[in-house]
């Protein structure tokens, strides 16, 4: 059987993690929070980076932090994970639903651009399988609406648009390191806070640490440690910390091993006519991904279903993605007098293939020719 996901084990991991138990540094802040700080501090050019305990809660504490007013909408894809929609709610916003472009499946400027009213606060949109969405049109609306923007960057770990990393362009950033994704600790994530303004980082740190000015007690700037802000347990275990470090030291060997395989799958479509499929991984704009998904929009659910069912019967996992929020039981109620309400067919049209770092040459060439042979 190829699996559809397997989670590579770096070399040190385990090291690490023994290391962080051993020397008792179980909570969170400690060696191994500090040492992956460090890294990504590289790699985002900037200091201003808290580790979290998942994108969600990355999410939810970016929304803490955004000014308010009196507009209370927030849009998202409605082809997104429940995770943008909770957060919206639980900060108090309305989630309101946009749609997706399907050369790519990212949010479409233009959809977002008809559905800005004056009640509109801010955008989460996703950069979804790792590839950007378009940046240039969604500041443009951003700026000209006084929106804030989050970028979900929970696929696209050291992805790029252009020269860009990507997470760095929103006011917030938000990363995954959860157990399906390139880099994992199991469970964890990242805010990356793009401003200057350090009174921002400061009230950050403290609503992840239970509203507390725990840091500033630390740093010995506060002579009391007490209840500052509201705030949330936000903070990952240093021993989840050592286990991400070991990730991180071999992020290169992963993610060239996983554009190897995206590679492979994306030469099969590139240069083929497929009567069967819509879009796929990359057909929009195949640079700058970082290999985390592919997937195969079909034009139409009975072939994706054959699809599926032709690579079940050769072992090989493929999987859908996202139920459409619009449609999903609880996004049922946030339609109501809009002109948009969700993709239908989506769920049933989108395959993913299978991608990761454990599949071997012959792995890739057996999903190869179960393409060859369906398609
Ligand atoms: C686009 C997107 N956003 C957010 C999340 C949530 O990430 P986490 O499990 O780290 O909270 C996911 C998880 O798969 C995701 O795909």
């Amino acid at each position: 059987m190829i699996k559809f996901h397997e989670i590579y084990k770096s070399a040190k991991e385990k090291e690490y993690i023994l290391d962080a138990l051993e020397s008792g540094s179980v909570s969170g802040d400690g060696k191994y929070t500090y040492l992956v700080e460090r890294e990504l501090s590289h790699i985002f050019a900037t200091d201003k980076i808290l580790m979290t305990t998942s994108c969600t809660h990355s999410i939810e504490l970016a929304l803490d932090l955004v000014k308010r007013d009196e507009r209370d909408e927030v849009i998202v894809a409605s082809f997104g994970f429940p995770s943008l929609a909770t957060a919206v709610l639980k900060a108090g916003f309305k989630p309101v639903f946009a749609k997706v472009d399907y050369d790519d499946m990212n949010i479409d400027p233009e959809h977002v651009k008809s559905i800005i009213n004056g009640n509109t606060r801010g955008i989460i949109a996703i950069h979804y399988g790792g590839f950007s969405f378009d940046i240039d049109k969604i500041m443009k609306l951003k700026n000209d609406h006084d929106l804030f923007l989050i970028e979900d960057c929970a696929q696209a770990f050291l992805s790029k648009d252009g020269h860009r990393i990507l997470g760095t362009i929103g006011d917030f950033s938000c990363f995954s390191f959860h157990g399906t994704k390139n880099i994992t600790c199991g469970e964890g994530g990242c805010l990356v806070i793009n401003s200057n303004d350090e009174s921002i980082f400061e009230r950050a740190h403290n609503i992840r640490q239970k509203g507390t000015n725990r840091r500033a007690f630390q740093r010995g700037d506060a002579s009391n440690y007490y209840w500052v802000d509201k705030g949330s347990s936000y903070c990952p275990s240093d021993i989840l910390m050592a286990y991400l470090y070991g990730q991180l030291e071999e992020r290169e060997y992963i993610q060239n091993r996983r554009k190897y395989i995206f590679q492979s799958y994306f030469d099969f479509f590139k240069d083929g006519k497929n009567d069967l499929v819509e879009s796929f991984s990359g057909m929009k704009n195949s640079d700058g991904g970082n290999g985390h998904l592919f997937y195969i929009l079909f034009k139409d659910s009975h072939n994706a279903q054959s699809f599926i069912d032709h690579m079940r019967v050769r072992e090989i996992a493929v999987h859908k993605h996202f139920y459409p929020l619009a449609q999903s039981p609880m996004g049922q109620n946030f339609i109501e007098g809009s002109s948009f309400e969700g993709e239908n067919d989506l769920f049933d049209r989108l395959v993913r293939l299978p991608l990761h770092v454990m599949m071997e040459d012959g792995d890739i060439e057996t999903v190869l020719k179960a393409l060859k042979d369906y398609f």
